[in-house]
């Protein structure tokens, strides 16, 4: 039995697109049931329908500050769709510490940084600033502080003097797009064991890869 997913989205949602591709494949562990966003504005939403995927609309703005009258309302759409794992895929609002209980377990983020450095806002311009040579993408198992969680997959990139945060993100998004769908495929058929602060994977590879920057020779 494929696993029911629901993808939580506030905006261009490409990295939705990239689980809703996955997705597609007989053999993929899990189903996109539906693109939930807390913006009618979302552009991901168009993309979403384009994709065959049924689109939910639940405005958080009117909700103002009362996160635990928004999830109710999230929490009975899930229930109608019979939702077992959630994505957020650029999903900006916060969660009660109830509501991540909830889904303990059970529900993904993804960040653009190799965490735990530079969680929150701008983490390319954080990179930028901190003058790292690899930087790259995160997936991660969702706790109630922000950008933070035992680690399922990362992927890295290098980063150059002429760099900008701009040039940085395009192309840490094409390995969110790879990393994002593998780390559900681990989750969606089990392979994924929670340790505390922990993920340990079963039958993860690949341990001599290497990636250093910047190359001298
Ligand atoms: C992605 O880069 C994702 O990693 C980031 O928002 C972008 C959404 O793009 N998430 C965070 O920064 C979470 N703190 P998308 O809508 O095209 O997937």
């Amino acid at each position: 039995m494929k696993r029911r997913v629901a993808i939580l989205i506030s905006g261009r949602g490409s990295n939705m697109v990239a689980l809703v591709e996955a997705a597609k494949a007989v053999d993929f562990p899990a189903e996109i049931v539906a693109v939930i966003s807390n913006r009618a504005d979302a552009p991901g939403l168009q993309r979403a329908s384009e994709a065959g995927v049924p689109t939910i609309v639940i405005e958080s703005k009117p909700f103002g500050k009362d996160r635990a009258g928004f999830e109710a309302v999230l929490q009975r759409a899930l229930d109608e769709k019979q939702v077992d794992l959630i994505c957020l895929g650029g999903f900006m609002r916060l969660f009660t510490a109830e509501f991540v209980q909830r889904w303990h377990g059970r529900m993904l983020n993804i960040h653009p940084s190799l965490l735990p450095s530079f969680p929150g806002l701008d983490p390319h311009g954080q990179a930028l600033r901190a003058g790292v040579k690899l930087s790259g993408a995160t997936v991660h198992f969702v706790i109630p502080e922000t950008d933070a969680g035992p680690i399922v997959m990362q992927g890295a990139v290098t980063v150059a003097d002429d760099d900008t945060a701009e040039t940085l993100a395009a192309r840490v998004i094409t390995i969110e797009h790879r990393i994002y769908p593998e780390a559900l495929r681990l989750l969606a058929s089990g392979k994924l064991k929670l340790e505390g602060d922990l993920c340990k994977v079963a039958g993860s590879a690949d341990r001599d890869a290497t990636l250093i920057s910047p190359r001298t020779i």
